[in-house]
């Protein structure tokens, strides 16, 4: 079982968020509604709720203890603010060691490196403590600032898949790309 991570960064402080965040997080999903709407799936009205936040923070430690896991949040440095977030998702071991990486940062911190801030650190951490060595990341064809933060962390085009994930409700197509842990 790995250890979830308690990571600094020069603008961050990156964990797993605990119950007494779940005010914090309600305040991220309803101010960021509108931003993030195009890029994941369809959210119901209980998703913006403070009983969803707690239970999603609940599954989240279970996946973590599981080992299955990694749904970070990242928070200001005074961890009054979640700013963004960071999931390492799909863990598989064995001869694999690989997961997807799926990421997210609040509208007012957007555009300030700040997303690239801290996948670096969690990169790090993923190809450390956490032992993987291979990590995965897709994102929508449209999706130009995830993919020049994807690649100037040195993920590499793998493939294209259609219909691959749905997005707002719609069957969406996804260039598929993967960073592997240095020979
Ligand atoms: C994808 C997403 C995380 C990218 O965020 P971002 O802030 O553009 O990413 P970065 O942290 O790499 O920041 C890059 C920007 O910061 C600027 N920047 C400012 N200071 C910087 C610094 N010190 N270092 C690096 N970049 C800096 C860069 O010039 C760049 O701006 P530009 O794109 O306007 O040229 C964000 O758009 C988002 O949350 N989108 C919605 C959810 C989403 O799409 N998730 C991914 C699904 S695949």
């Amino acid at each position: 079982m790995s250890v979830p991570p308690r990571l600094r960064t020069a603008r961050t402080l990156i964990r797993l968020a605990e119950e007494a965040d779940a005010a914090k997080l309600l305040r991220y999903r309803v101010e960021n509604a509108e931003h993030l709407a195009a890029w994941e799936p369809l959210r119901e009205c209980h998703f913006f709720t403070l009983d969803h936040c707690l239970q999603s923070i609940a599954e989240g430690r279970e996946t973590a203890r599981l080992d299955r896991g990694y749904p970070l949040a990242v928070f200001s440095p005074d961890e009054e603010t979640m700013l963004a977030t960071m999931n390492f998702a799909n863990i598989v071991r064995g001869a694999f060691q690989a997961c997807h990486l799926g990421y997210g940062i609040a509208a007012s911190e957007q555009g300030q490196g700040l997303m690239h801030e801290v996948l670096l650190s969690g990169l790090g951490w993923a190809f450390g403590d956490l032992g993987l060595h291979r990590v995965m990341a897709n994102y929508l064809p449209r999706n130009q600032r995830s993919e020049r933060l994807l690649q100037r962390l040195g993920f590499e085009r793998e493939g294209y898949a259609k219909r691959y994930l749905q997005i707002a409700g719609v069957w969406e197509d996804h260039v598929l790309t993967a960073k592997v842990v240095a020979a």
